[in-house]
């Protein structure tokens, strides 16, 4: 099973922009831990500061074979229709992840153009939340297996 994880902006700056926000850790190095724990599942990361990369990553990730999608948006979460229109223009299973929890934070992080349209939204769970979200995907195909 594949699944993209995609990163939106100032997601490369993990461990080093506001640590007592986002943590000490990269997102490099926690791919790593991932990795090694979902070995059955193969994961691609891709993280980009720009919104038309987000756009079309999304776009392609159904033709490219990926079962699932796990996606920080950041900042574009709460700005980009562009990005909300591409996640309901696939129908592989889509998981919006928040380090942060959004909701204890400033309004204008309260709303979020993807939620309505991914499975399932994690937040507030620091970087254990792309683990959750793995996990949830990784049951999803399971139990598509088991259903048919
Ligand atoms: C974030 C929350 C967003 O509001 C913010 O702009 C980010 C990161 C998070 O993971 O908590 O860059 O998506």
């Amino acid at each position: 099973m594949k699944v993209l994880i995609l990163n939106g902006p100032n997601l490369n700056m993990l461990g080093v922009r506001q640590p007592e926000i986002y943590g000490y850790k990269s997102f490099e190095s926690y791919l790593e831990e991932l990795k090694a724990h979902f070995a059955n599942i193969e994961i691609t990361y891709q993280q980009t500061n720009h919104e038309g990369e987000l756009v079309t990553a999304v776009q392609q990730s159904q033709a490219q074979g990926y079962a699932g999608l796990v996606i920080n948006a950041a900042a574009y979460t709460h700005t980009s229709i562009a990005l909300g229109d591409a996640l309901a223009a696939v129908s592989i299973p889509k998981v919006e992840v928040h380090i942060s929890n959004i909701f204890a934070r400033e309004p204008f992080r309260h709303h979020s153009y993807l939620s309505a349209h991914c499975q399932a939204v994690v937040c507030g769970m620091g970087l254990l939340g792309y683990h959750f979200a793995l996990s949830f995907l990784e049951g999803n195909e399971k139990n598509k297996e088991i259903l048919g």
